[in-house]
């Protein structure tokens, strides 16, 4: 899709479609739309007048133009009430339409920003909101179907009549890496679990690594072993797909010793192991990588945008199948920590590829940690589908993650650490067992054995498992993965810069 920012009105664009926004008891239109208005004879003012059109939040109102401009279509979009209006509400809201474009196989769209909207607000935050939501928008998973794949948008226009030209570039970059790298974790979150095998999963993150001149380091069978990376392996064992550990390097402040460590889960498909999941509770068991996505889609937008930060990407990844030659219950394992666990249930089996990875993260100089993961289907009781669960052992470091959080559009809610239940994790025949054999606190509990591998390292945890995948199109999500984290994690090393 190219973005071309122009300080033409509507009227004058030789596109299929263009977007007027409206907001709630807004007698007429706004000034962005009054040409527009202007030139279909007042029809818009006049729909706002009969009712027709509200300006509710999230309103799409589809106009004909019969050729009084050279775009065949208006769509007015509702922005809800003006005080309401913010950078999430543009964001979602142009999704739709641009959701709405595709499938009607428009390719040319103008958008107007108008210039009441950007009223104590920064032109770049705006762009780059605009910019995401039709990108985020238009996505959609190609897949392996026969049929040609549906036609999308390949220009879109933004007018912008009273926005600071140099924030708009600015907001037009941000925006555009933010949401390419948001589409990227989407994409390999839906790719099925027989293409995207750990191998293959390494491989596309060595293409991140290429385009961006990152360092790659892609540990085979061979060398985990060779490092005693216990936890990951035992794992990887029921599969005949072999476990990759992968990890991406970007130093973009070489003169300073922080290094932001980002660690994903990549269970490429999680059956639970032996202890097998029920049927119905594996069928998206595909997703259980969406964690190591974000970490490498993030990485591909910090390679683009190259903060002035050092930041390396620690990602196991593996299958968590059901095989004879799989690790069982009871089994006691080593992990690259040198602390031993017994396994006291084998669907718990991200808290044990992540602890070789978040140690790894540490021994390779992070001092700052953040993971992701779909970790428990206990995070999804208790915050459901649309807020992401955040776990801590260092309060200002939370706080950082949930502020970059908020700028990203993200929503996250904080779980805490408690102390009195890391005795669920003790065992008796080793240093730690992998769950406690209650389900209450499921999520904390993930949370309390991932702290036991990270030392005194700042960490934040945030469990993905009701936020990876979306079941229908709504605002900025398409069907499917959502890609979330990805812009929190670029967000935070554009912020860590500061470190
Ligand atoms: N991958 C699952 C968690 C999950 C659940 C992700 C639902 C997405 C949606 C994880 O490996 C798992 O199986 N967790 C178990 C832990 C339990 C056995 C201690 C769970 O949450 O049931
Ligand atoms: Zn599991
Ligand atoms: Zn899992």
């Amino acid at each position: 899709m190219e973005w071309k920012v122009t300080q033409e009105s509507l009227p004058q664009l030789a596109v299929d479609g263009v977007v007027v926004l409206h907001t709630e008891g807004g007698k007429t239109v706004r000034e962005d739309a009054r040409a527009v208005d202007e030139v279909l004879d007042f029809r818009i003012s006049r729909l706002i007048a009969d009712g027709e059109i509200t300006g509710k939040y999230g309103e799409i109102t589809l106009l004909h133009t019969w050729d009084k401009i050279p775009a065949k279509r208006v769509f007015v979009l509702g922005m809800g009430k003006e005080k309401e209006l913010d950078v999430d509400r543009l964001r979602n809201g142009l999704a739709a339409v641009a959701r709405k474009a595709v499938e009607r196989g428009l390719k040319h769209l103008g958008i107007a920003l108008p210039e009441s909207l950007a009223e104590g607000k920064n032109a770049s935050d705006l762009v780059q909101a605009a910019v995401e939501g039709v990108e985020l928008g238009a996505y959609t998973y190609e897949g392996y179907k026969e049929e040609n794949k549906e036609a999308s948008l390949s220009t879109v226009f933004l007018s912008l009549s009273g926005l600071s030209p140099s924030g708009a570039d600015a907001g037009l970059v941000r925006g555009r890496v933010f949401a390419r790298a948001t589409n990227l974790a989407r994409t390999w979150v839906n790719e099925p679990a027989n293409l995207l095998t750990p191998a293959a999963l390494a491989e596309r993150a060595a293409d991140v690594a290429k385009r961006h001149g990152l360092e790659v380091e892609i540990l085979d069978e061979n060398r985990l072993e060779e490092m005693n990376m216990g936890a990951l392996l035992a794992v990887s064992r029921g599969s005949e797909n072999p476990p990759r550990m992968i990890v991406l390097s970007y130093i973009g402040a070489p003169e300073s010793k922080e290094v932001l460590g980002l660690v994903g889960k990549g269970i490429t498909f999680d059956s639970g192991g032996i202890q097998v999941k029920p049927a119905k509770s594996m069928n998206r068991m595909k997703e259980d990588m969406a964690g190591a996505a974000a970490v490498i889609a993030a990485m591909e937008g910090i390679g683009s945008l190259k903060p002035h930060s050092n930041v390396v990407a620690v990602v196991p990844t593996c299958e968590n199948l059901v095989d004879g030659r799989g690790f069982r219950p009871g089994d006691v394992i080593r992990s690259f920590s040198g602390k031993t666990i017994e396994i006291e249930n084998t669907d718990a089996e991200g808290r044990l590829i992540l602890a070789d990875a978040l140690a790894y993260a540490r021994r390779l100089g992070a001092t700052r940690l953040v993971d992701v993961a779909t970790l428990t289907g206990a995070v999804v009781v208790a915050l459901g589908r649309e807020v992401t669960g955040l776990m801590t052992n260092d309060a200002s470091w939370g706080e950082e993650v949930k502020i970059s959080a908020r700028l990203a559009g993200e929503r996250v809610w904080e779980l805490p650490l408690v102390q009195e239940y890391e005795e669920w994790l003790r065992s008796s025949v080793a240093d730690l067992r992998n769950h406690g054999g209650i389900s209450e606190a499921g999520a904390i509990q993930g949370a309390m054995f991932l702290k036991q591998f990270v030392g005194e390292t700042p960490w934040v945890h945030l469990d993905i498992a009701g936020t990876t995948y979306s079941r229908k199109a709504r605002g900025i999500h398409s069907e499917g993965g959502t890609g979330v984290g990805v812009r929190t994690l670029i967000q935070l090393a554009i912020r860590f810069a500061g470190h």
